[in-house]
């Protein structure tokens, strides 16, 4: 890939994996373009990355909203080709809690972000990427939750999930098309960023979710607190797959435990007893209502 001179659009650009991801597209002579709903997070991010001594753009965007991601698709392109669309921006609720916990806000604020705004993405961008002479490329951002089956996680992993199967679809249709616009799939493992503070960029509209218990509070903490690769290693990670041509891209060849374990469960009918994988993020299960 030759992204030299082209124009990198980056969601959720303004902090952890999406900021490495946008200083890894200047380093490659991109203007970047970053796209965030923090506005102030948004405008700093800007401004260091322009230190830098890169052409960058800041856009406020809510990848939920499809007349935003238009309008953003339509600022991207009047600065040129667009070479990269990382479709970056994901949140997450409580992992603690049970499939039945969660409330329909936690479901439309995670569906929104996490699945809704990589299909915006997809559809706003790519006729216009298609129809470009040169190369480009998407990067969807999914989790080795996407390859996991097992406890929790129950929204995050049907997004995850989503984002990952949407990216095969769409590698092959492409393939199939021998359209000039590849794409691959990132699922990172442990990542330190402000994932864990999602709620910062809650709408109000969506905010039913019950207070936090206790064991909730404490197992967030312990997340919060858990090592995980630096997001500029991981950005790394991922550029390094682009180039090299890769649909799936992984911080952690260990993820691959988890689709392992899944396709054990699918051959044996039922879930084999490795699924309890990562059940250590659930302090305490509470009992069916
Ligand atoms: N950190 C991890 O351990 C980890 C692991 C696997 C996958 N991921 C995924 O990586 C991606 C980036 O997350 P991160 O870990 O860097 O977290 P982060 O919170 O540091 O960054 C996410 C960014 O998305 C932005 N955002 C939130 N809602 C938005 C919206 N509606 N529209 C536009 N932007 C919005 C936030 O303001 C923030 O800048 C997410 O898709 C996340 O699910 C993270």
């Amino acid at each position: 890939m030759d992204f030299e001179g082209k124009v990198a659009v980056v969601t959720g650009g303004a902090s952890g994996i999406g900021f490495a991801l946008a200083e890894q597209a200047a380093k490659r002579g991109m203007t970047v373009v970053l796209a965030d709903v923090e506005q102030a997070a948004l405008e700093d991010a800007r401004k260091r990355l322009a230190e830098s001594g890169a052409r960058v753009e800041a856009v406020r965007t809510d990848v939920s909203q499809p007349e935003q991601i238009e309008a953003l698709a339509d600022q991207a392109f009047a600065l040129g080709p667009v070479g990269l669309l990382c479709n970056n921006a994901g949140v997450n609720v409580t992992v603690t809690r049970s499939f039945w916990q969660y409330s329909r806000g936690d479901w439309d604020w995670l569906l929104g972000v996490n699945l809704w705004g990589v299909i915006h993405g997809v559809r706003t961008f790519l006729p216009r990427m298609m129809e470009q002479s040169n190369r480009s490329h998407i990067l969807n951002t999914s989790s080795s939750a996407g390859l996991m089956a097992g406890p929790a996680l129950a929204i995050y992993k049907v997004t995850k999930h989503g984002v990952l199967s949407l990216s095969e679809t769409l590698y092959h249709d492409l393939a199939s098309a021998k359209a000039n616009v590849g794409v691959s799939v990132f699922c990172p493992d442990v990542v330190k960023t402000g994932l864990r503070d999602s709620g910062r960029n809650r709408p109000a509209a969506l905010q039913d979710e019950e207070p936090h218990s206790p064991d909730e509070a404490a197992a967030e903490e312990a997340l919060r607190a858990a090592t995980g690769l630096a997001p500029s290693e991981a950005a790394g990670i991922a550029f390094e797959g682009i180039e090299a041509g890769r649909l799936y891209l992984y911080t952690d060849p260990g993820a691959l435990e988890f689709a392992r374990s899944r396709v054990a469960d699918l051959e044996a009918g039922i879930p084999q007893p490795n699924t309890t994988l990562r059940a250590d993020i659930i302090p305490k299960r509470d009992p069916a209502p």
